[in-house]
């Protein structure tokens, strides 16, 4: 089976193919390909939700193209055509929904709509050391924190989440707050290098609360309060110190709450997903401490932590090998911009 995905939820464009075989687990990755937004967006200091719907119309069929040519396929070679359903900006969405739709219906073949963060916390399927189920998976992006327990494609139990800001999103407002652009969670890891984490003192939030629930709005304050104290001409080293103090309070959350959810569920393996799951500190962090207790940690390979198609054309191709019938030819535009993972 040749399933063609189409992600078009934020700021990236991205479209993949991937093949599904009997007797594989996961599909093997033809070729994907990637635009992301990031210059266009980068001089409101944010996405622009109508900027980007538009973008990913000029982008999403050269983008197809491209895949097809890399993989030597034809478009009548796709058996079904997938695409991000949800969450993400409804404009943005429809561009996905809507070519998908219209190829499905031309071609004459099925379409289907995968769950956003179902596509992330899948997407260590296609690294070279793919986990198994059951496993606890850490979703860390620039609008999601949740652990989930995974005991199956399909199978999500929600462990935990953020009660206000998302990690990817107290690394970007951070970011912001020392000058540092967007989106900045990337460039305040790379300062983060250079700095000492210990000279400022940050809250790590809900670090004891007894759940699993993350919260970062209170860090963002007292980033905020730091720069206003170290003031307009704050020093270079004074700089990569907050970055890397800031980088350091939020790994050390994460760390914590995803050892004790292994520890609460008796699972043995960790799925780290999401743009923030390429943060060296923090993959450091959990290989450390996973090594000392025997425990595994997956993640994917490096350039699909972030949006991407493949791991939409991946999900799809999993959840329609147990479940066929969800691929569908009404070829209704169906998004749904919030939408929980347990009811994907
Ligand atoms: O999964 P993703 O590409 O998009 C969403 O679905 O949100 O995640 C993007 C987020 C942004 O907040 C970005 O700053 C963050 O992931 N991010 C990082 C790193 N790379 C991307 N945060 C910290 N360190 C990184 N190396
Ligand atoms: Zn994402």
């Amino acid at each position: 089976m040749l399933v063609l995905g189409i992600e078009s939820s934020c700021d990236e464009t991205g479209v993949a193919l991937v093949r599904a075989e009997a007797g594989r687990v996961a599909p093997r990755l033809l070729a994907h390909a990637l635009h992301s937004q990031i210059d266009m967006h980068q001089a409101y200091g944010g996405v622009v939700p109508e900027l980007a719907s538009r973008d990913h119309i000029r982008r999403v069929l050269p983008l197809t193209r491209q895949v097809l040519a890399e993989a030597g396929c034809r478009l009548d070679d796709i058996d079904t055509i997938a695409y991000t359903r949800g969450p993400g900006l409804a404009g943005a969405l429809l561009v996905g929904a809507g070519l998908a739709c219209a190829l499905g219906m031309a071609l004459d073949r099925p379409v289907v709509g995968v769950h956003h963060l179902e596509g992330h916390l899948l997407s260590p399927f296609l690294s070279a050391d793919p986990p198994e189920f059951p496993f606890v998976a850490l979703l860390v992006s620039g609008g999601h924190t949740q652990l989930m327990r995974v005991d199956d494609v399909g199978c999500y139990a929600l462990l935990g989440e953020t009660i206000d800001d998302a990690a990817g999103e107290a690394f970007d407002k951070s970011a912001k707050l020392l000058g540092l652009g967007y989106p900045g969670g990337p460039a305040l890891a790379r300062l983060a290098e250079f700095g000492d984490p210990d000279v400022f003192e940050l809250p790590r939030p809900l670090l004891h609360s007894g759940n699993l629930d993350f919260s970062f709005a209170g860090l963002k304050t007292a980033v905020w309060t730091q720069v206003r104290k170290l003031g307009p001409s704050m020093s270079d080293p004074d700089r990569a110190n907050l970055a890397a103090s800031t980088q350091a309070a939020i790994v050390d959350v994460l760390v914590h709450k995803s050892l004790a959810a292994l520890r609460q569920t008796g699972l043995r393996r960790l799925v780290v997903a999401g743009g923030v799951g390429a943060n060296r500190r923090l993959r450091e962090r959990l290989n450390a401490q996973a090594q000392r207790r025997g425990w595994r940690v997956h993640y994917p390979e490096l350039h699909l932590c972030t949006d991407n198609g493949a791991m939409i054309a991946l999900a799809a191709a999993m959840r329609l090998q147990r479940e066929p019938e969800r691929a569908r030819r009404d070829y209704a535009f169906d998004v749904a911009p919030r939408w929980d993972l347990a009811s994907a």
